[in-house]
C-alpha cells in the first residue's frame, strides 16, 4: 500500500515538474517574442514624412525609372474612430497615416526624381490588422478575387521599375502579383524593395519571375518594419548601387 502511495506521489511530482517546465518555457517564449510583437504592433509610431524622406539627389546615369508601390494605407477602410496609429505597420504623420512602403517609396522618389505610382485595389481591406491577414489568406487561396483600381501609367518610356511592397504571407501581395501580370514589363529591369515584419524577403524575390517577364535584378533591399522611419541612409546606398548597375539602361 505504501509503495502504491509512493508511486502516486512520484507520478504527481513528474506531472507537476512537466507543467512547471511548460509554464516557464511559455513565459520565456513570450518574453523573447511576444513582448517585441506587442511593442511593435500596438505602439504609436510618430513620424515627420518630410524630415524622414529629405535627401540629396542622386545621378541615375541615364536610367529612366518609375517607382511602383503597394501599401496597406490607401487600400484600407480605416474606421473613423480607429486608433489607427496603434495598429501594426502604421505610422502617424501629424494625424495622417503613412504606410511603410509609401514612405520608403517617397525616399527613393526624392533621391531619383522618378515618378511614383501607387497600386490600388477596388475592394478595400478591413481596418483591423488581423482581419486583413485573414482577407489576404483568402486572396492567396483564390477564394477572393482581387481587382485593381485605375489604369497604370504608360510604362513604355521606362527601362527601370523600382517595386516597393510589404511581404505578405512570405511572398508578394496578390495586388502586386496582379499589377505585374497586367502590365508588360518585358525588357525592363525590376528592382525590389520589400518591407517586412521579421521574415526578410521570404520567398518574394524567388517568386517574382512567376508574375513578370521583366529582368528581376538580384540587387534587392529588405527593410524591417520597425526600422522604416530611419531607413533613409540604407535606401540611398541601395539607390546608388542601382544607378551604377550595368542593368537597366535602354
Ligand atoms: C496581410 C499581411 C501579411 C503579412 N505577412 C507577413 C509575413 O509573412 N512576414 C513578415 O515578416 N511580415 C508580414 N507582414 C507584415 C508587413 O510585411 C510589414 O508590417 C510591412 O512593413 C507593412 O508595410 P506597409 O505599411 O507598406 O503595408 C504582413 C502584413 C499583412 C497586413
Amino acid at each position: 500500500m505504501f509503495s502504491k502511495l509512493r508511486n502516486e506521489i512520484s507520478a504527481h511530482k513528474v506531472r507537476y515538474s512537466v507543467i512547471s517546465a511548460v509554464l516557464v518555457l511559455a513565459v520565456v517564449l513570450f518574453a523573447l517574442f511576444g513582448v517585441s510583437y506587442i511593442r511593435r504592433h500596438f505602439r504609436t509610431v510618430n513620424i515627420d514624412r518630410e524630415q524622414a524622406t529629405r535627401t540629396e539627389q542622386i545621378d541615375m546615369k541615364g536610367k529612366k525609372g518609375i517607382i511602383v508601390y503597394f501599401t496597406r494605407v490607401g487600400n484600407t477602410d480605416f474606421a473613423k474612430d480607429v486608433d489607427a496609429v496603434s495598429s501594426a505597420s502604421l505610422m502617424n504623420d501629424g494625424g495622417k497615416l503613412a504606410g511603410n512602403s509609401e514612405l520608403l517609396s517617397k525616399m527613393i522618389a526624392n533621391a531619383t526624381g522618378y515618378p511614383l505610382y501607387a497600386i490600388k485595389t477596388k475592394n478595400k481591406y478591413p481596418s483591423s490588422y488581423v482581419d486583413t491577414v485573414i482577407e489576404a489568406t483568402k486572396e492567396f487561396q483564390g477564394e477572393k478575387p482581387v481587382e485593381l483600381e485605375g489604369t497604370a501609367p504608360d510604362l513604355s518610356g521606362y527601362d527601370t521599375v523600382i517595386l516597393v511592397y510589404p511581404l505578405w504571407h512570405w511572398t508578394l501581395p496578390v495586388p502586386v502579383q496582379k499589377f505585374l501580370t497586367e502590365n508588360k514589363l518585358e525588357g525592363k529591369t525590376l528592382y525590389s524593395l520589400v518591407t517586412h515584419g521579421g521574415s526578410g524577403f521570404g520567398n518574394a524575390i524567388k517568386d517574382t519571375p512567376k508574375w513578370t517577364s521583366a529582368k528581376v535584378s538580384p540587387l534587392t533591399l529588405s527593410v524591417y518594419d520597425d526600422e522604416v522611419k530611419t531607413a533613409l541612409p540604407k535606401v540611398i546606398e541601395w539607390v546608388k548601387k542601382i544607378a551604377s548597375s550595368p542593368d537597366g539602361a535602354m
